[in-house]
């Protein structure tokens, strides 16, 4: 059996700076071997978040634990040097007057033939085999940042915390390096705490994502599932652009230009949006002014024209206006450019449709139910 008891766990932890409260009551655990990426925009609490897990910072109220013992709450505080965990920050600093190899073993406590053979060993993982004499200033950027890598997990961390790591690099490296820190972080086997603000970060590296918004884990899911199930309408757009259909609730239905929307157990009158994304609207041609029959698993198609059409390189962006004068993009993977003014018949899967009400925020308790 795998171990799955939580290597990291941390439990209501709260920090307030100047009486706001940055991080709001943040529960979240992480198993041995599993990535976890807290995702969120810029300034809502994520790196304090982390900085209060490696004992850099000082929480308000709240705990965290590592392996089922307690190394930060109120009284009681384990040092950042006695809790065994690596970091990895987006500004890594190489010390630049040692050699690539010592920066590498600069935490490790052996000495001599096991040291030596700990270096290169990581030196090959991260594809530096000879690099190992080199000062850091002869490396470029994304080889520097493979050898903070390879320092961070050469003690063998029992925790990886990982801030923004890939935001300093080129793009056309990134997906790469990417790729290559996952499959060594899960060689090795730490349970590791990614943060990031790119949506496509975390959906690449996660096995887990805590999307956070102003200082709270608004939904904990696998990326799967936050994709196709998120908690609200901004944990929708978060991921993608999205359409948003307006609606009013009679007798538990939302008539939309795409036929009724099933909306069980909300009152009448009570608005709701109902959000896709551009890629699962489905197009077909007007047949002198009729379009394909409804489905069971496209509802109602909906009849729009074309308002305007943007070839976007790997698929094509046409924007409709449909009945009722709301607007729904649809992207086709492939070069497909209409004329403005052109009808078309447009579907929509239902599955992927999610409807929320007006307004709504997710529900405290979701992480919870999420993560069982
Ligand atoms: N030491 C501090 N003193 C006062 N405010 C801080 C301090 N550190 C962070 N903040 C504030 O807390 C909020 C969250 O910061 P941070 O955790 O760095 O966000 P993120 O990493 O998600 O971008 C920000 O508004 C930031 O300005
Ligand atoms: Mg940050």
């Amino acid at each position: 059996m795998p171990d799955t008891s939580p290597r990291l766990e941390v439990r209501n932890l709260v920090r307030r700076f100047e009486g706001t409260c940055v991080v709001d009551d943040i529960s979240l655990s992480v198993a041995p071997g599993q990535v976890t990426c807290l995702l969120g925009p810029s300034g809502c609490g994520k790196s304090t978040t982390l900085r209060i897990i490696a004992g850099v910072d000082c929480q308000d109220a709240g705990e965290v634990l590592i392996d089922g013992h307690v190394v930060a709450a109120p009284g009681h505080f384990v040092p950042p040097e006695a809790r065994g965990i690596g970091l990895m920050f987006q500004d890594f600093a190489l010390f630049p007057h040692m050699s690539v190899a010592d920066n590498i073993g600069f935490g490790l406590k052996a000495t001599g033939s096991e040291r030596t053979a700990r270096v290169d060993k990581l030196l090959e993982r991260v594809n530096l085999s000879g690099f190992g004499n080199k000062a850091p200033h002869m490396l470029s950027g994304g080889e520097q940042q493979r050898v903070a890598l390879a320092r961070a997990l050469a003690p063998r961390p029992r925790i990886m915390l990982m801030d923004e790591p890939f935001s300093g690099l080129d793009n056309r490296l990134r997906d790469g390096i990417r790729d290559a820190t996952l499959e060594l972080l899960k060689e090795e086997g730490s349970a590791v705490l990614l943060v990031t603000h790119e949506p496509d970060e975390a959906m690449r590296m996660a096995d887990e994502i805590a999307l956070m918004r102003k200082g709270k884990i608004v939904q904990r899911a696998a990326p799967y599932n936050i994709y196709n199930q998120p908690a609200d309408r901004r944990a929708a757009e978060f991921f993608s652009d999205v359409n948003v259909l307006e609606g009013q609730v009679q007798a538990g239905l939302a008539h939309t230009p795409f036929g009724e929307f099933l909306v069980p157990g909300v009152g009448d009158g009570t608005n709701v949006d109902i959000v896709f994304r551009p890629q699962h609207v489905s197009l077909d041609f007007d047949r002198n002014g009729r379009g394909p029959a409804p489905t069971p698993q496209h509802g109602t198609p909906a009849r729009g024209i074309v308002h305007r059409a943007r070839f976007m390189g790997r698929e094509s962006l046409v924007e409709f206006t449909v009945a009722g004068g709301a607007m729904v993009k649809a992207t086709v993977p492939a070069v497909f450019l209409p004329k403005p003014g052109t009808a078309l018949w447009l579907s929509i899967r239902r599955d992927r449709c999610f409807v929320f009400s007006r307004g709504q925020v997710a529900p405290q308790d979701l992480p919870e139910r999420a993560a069982s």
